[in-house]
């Protein structure tokens, strides 16, 4: 049978689809209220459908409590205010070149106009770079983890499922944040985890109920056109 025949949702899976994916962003201000343990694990259930070669669902979430959060918080604010190096397990870009670094730029300049910070406030963009180590206020944070022997596809595998965490967590009412910015101090996290050598970080994920009152979640990011990322031969 024809795929077009199978399933009479397909446009409204279609629909919905389309509007968990363009709902979805990431959230820089969250209200303190916990999220229920049901609904975590709803998400990390959905999430876990991903597809992975050869189906060895290779990532693994450390997640935090409010009260856990709160104590870690307050412990990686205090790590990252002296240690400033890259200290992560998977290698950090060097440089963003060309439109990589046109679209990193966008980014950056719609998040620091909705703050309301101008272009040469160093003091003011650093300070807002740091609500990373804050956890942007999120009540929760999940840290996102390979087995360090199955190499770069299982981050392949992970990002898979780091897409569908946002996306199922979105579908919760639940905001989120990935944060590379904590896999900057990858081995600091594992250590306060009790995550050993054996599994690499790949990022955080801050989550909780966003404040929409914030004008830090009133901007939107923008995606290139079709055509910029495909090439049909
Ligand atoms: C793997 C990964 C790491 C990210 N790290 C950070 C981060 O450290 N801090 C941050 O504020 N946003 C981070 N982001 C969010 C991106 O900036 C964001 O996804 C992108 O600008 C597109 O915006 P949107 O998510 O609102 O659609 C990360 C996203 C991903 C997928």
């Amino acid at each position: 049978m024809h795929a077009q025949f199978i399933g009479a949702d397909t446009a409204s899976d279609l629909d919905v689809l389309r509007r968990l994916s363009s709902g979805r962003f990431t959230c820089r201000a969250y209200q303190t209220t916990p999220v229920p343990d049901d609904v975590i694990a709803s998400i990390v259930g959905i999430a876990g459908k991903s597809a992975s070669w050869c189906n060895v669902q290779p990532w693994h979430l450390t997640i935090a409590s409010a009260h856990t959060t709160e104590a870690f918080r307050r412990a990686l604010v205090e790590h990252a205010a002296h240690a400033t190096e890259v200290d992560s397990d998977l290698p950090f870009p060097e440089e963003y070149r060309g439109p990589f670094g046109d679209r990193r730029r966008d980014a950056g300049y719609r998040l620091f106009q909705a703050l309301g910070i101008e272009r040469h406030d160093h003091d003011r963009r650093a300070a807002q770079s740091f609500e990373n180590f804050r956890l942007f206020g999120a009540p929760h944070v999940a840290i996102v983890t390979i087995p360090a022997e199955l190499g770069p596809y299982a981050a392949v595998d992970c990002g898979a499922f780091i897409g569908s965490f946002l996306l199922a967590a979105h579908a919760h009412g639940v905001a989120t944040t990935p944060q590379a910015a904590l896999a900057r101090h990858a081995k600091f996290i594992r250590s306060y985890f009790g995550i050993g050598e054996a599994r690499q970080m790949v990022c955080g994920i801050a989550f909780g109920y966003a404040r929409h009152d914030h004008p830090v979640n009133g901007f939107r990011t923008t995606r290139v056109p079709v055509h910029e990322v495909m090439t049909m031969v």
